[in-house]
């Protein structure tokens, strides 16, 4: 009796795990890439990625999925993450979207940061809308701005579809300048950049803050580059990709005339903050022997380099973690792929075997010819229309786009570039259909 209750129930699951594979199947089949052919299953004209359920960190859908919570939880290594991760797991409870977001504390969001300034509102918007169409956690964007442009942010923001403004919130702050003068900080650099050093003091409620320059694009969920937050050791307090992979043409390594991280200095473009452990922190440096706080440490530094100092509060980033090479977090070149890592042929490892995860058009390449490929993926991004079929509407132009662009070196190498973002909206498709249509099959 016993063991035929046994052989039913192993039944029984074999079946459901052959159902989800055919669904996910069905689903991989329907989004293959076939140039401009729908696919076949595929709502028209609804929003593809809004998952109805929050999915773990990774979590594959379907089969995978149902395996996975079988499987005994992993043990945390840290007493003080139980709480976290129990509110996790309730947030995870398959429900409505909106029920996990009323559920999700605060303290488990993504903070995305970014200062702009100038003529960078447009980008700015494509680097958010990016950000809003793949990712699963809420997020909490800070948006540093001129007092100008505040309204038309608010404006467009607010003229998203309800299933996506949904999924963040936002707030406008003005430029601002704790410490030293205001007008000389301003000239550094660009216009408002020297603001992200500050960050850590103006976010004082924040925890962790992932800051982006306004030219990022995010080709697979905030998510993944969120959870690297994790991985720090002790000392770990921020994290960066190196401004070059190979030294002997890299800036820094030719020309700075100041100390800089490493063989060829990081890139400021996308940086991970643990703020908290940035304000509790006491930092080596060259003016006193005794360590300084991050904010009392900000403009002597910069007084003392200032003639030296040509890329303006990255070139201040890079002496800061010169002196402290042990708080630093270094990421792969795929979490801020440039076009330095193409136009001289492809030198970033890491994208050449996953593909982009974070694309950074720094240099005004998005608005010129000279790098057809990032321009196509910005365009790309920009003009998706929210409520489309995101294979129809983006992946299928977007490879069309990459037809065009074959004489450039970095045209030459689309799988890099294609590979995550393709990765992405399979995943967002898969679990659109899965939970869209998954359970009136099992009814
Ligand atoms: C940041 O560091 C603090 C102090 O070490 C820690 O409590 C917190 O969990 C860290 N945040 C993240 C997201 O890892
Ligand atoms: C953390 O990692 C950095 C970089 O690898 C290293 O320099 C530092 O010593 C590590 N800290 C600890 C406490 O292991």
């Amino acid at each position: 009796m016993k063991l035929r209750n046994k052989a039913a129930a192993l039944l029984l699951l074999a079946l459901a795990a052959l159902l989800l594979a055919g669904l996910s199947l069905r689903a991989r089949r329907a989004a293959a890439p076939a140039p401009l052919a729908r696919p076949a299953s595929a709502p028209p004209r609804r929003p593809a990625p809004a998952p109805a359920r929050l999915p773990g960190p990774g979590a594959l859908p379907g089969a995978g999925q149902s395996a996975r919570r079988r499987r005994p939880p992993r043990p945390r290594p840290r007493g003080s993450r139980r709480g976290a991760a129990s509110l996790k797991k309730l947030a995870r409870r398959p429900g409505e979207l909106r029920s996990f977001q009323a559920v999700l504390p605060p303290e488990l969001w993504i903070h995305l940061a970014v200062v702009a300034c100038g003529n960078r509102l447009e980008e700015t918007l494509v680097m958010l809308k990016s950000a809003v169409l793949f990712s699963h956690r809420k997020m909490k964007f800070h948006i540093f701005t001129e007092d100008s442009l505040k309204p038309e942010f608010d404006k467009q923001l607010r003229q998203w579809p309800d299933s996506y403004t949904k999924k963040f919130e936002y707030r406008i702050y003005p430029i601002t300048f704790s410490v030293g003068n205001p007008q000389e900080w301003k000239k550094l650099f660009k216009p408002c950049a020297a603001q992200r050093l500050f960050l850590p003091v103006i976010l004082k409620d924040v925890d962790s803050l992932l800051y982006v320059d306004t030219d990022v694009l995010f080709l697979r969920p905030v998510d993944d580059i969120w959870k690297l937050l994790r991985q720090f050791n002790s000392t770990q307090l921020a994290a960066m990709a190196p401004e070059h992979e190979i030294p002997k043409i890299g800036w820094y390594s030719r020309f700075a005339r100041h100390p800089f991280y490493g063989s060829a200095g990081v890139n400021s473009g996308v940086m991970l903050m643990n703020l908290t452990r940035i304000r509790s922190a006491q930092f080596k440096n060259s003016m006193i022997p005794t360590g300084l706080a991050w904010e009392d440490m900000l403009y002597p530094l910069y007084q003392k380099y200032k003639n030296a100092i040509t890329w303006g509060d990255q070139d201040l980033l890079n002496i800061i973690f010169y002196f402290n090479p042990e708080c630093l977090y270094v990421f792969p070149c795929q979490w801020n792929y440039r076009p330095d890592h193409c136009m001289y042929g492809s030198n970033c490892r890491a994208a050449e075997r996953e593909g982009v995860s974070v694309l950074h058009g720094n240099r005004g390449v998005y608005h010129d010819e000279k790098q057809p490929t990032f321009k196509a993926l910005y365009e790309a991004i920009r003009d998706f229309p929210f409520q489309d079929n995101l294979f129809q509407s983006m992946y299928y132009p977007l490879q069309l786009k990459f037809l065009e662009t074959v004489h450039t070196l970095c045209g030459r190498i689309p799988q890099v570039f294609l590979k995550q973002i393709e990765k992405t909206m399979k995943r967002a498709y898969e679990k659109h259909v899965i939970i869209h249509v998954g359970p009136n099959q099992r009814r």
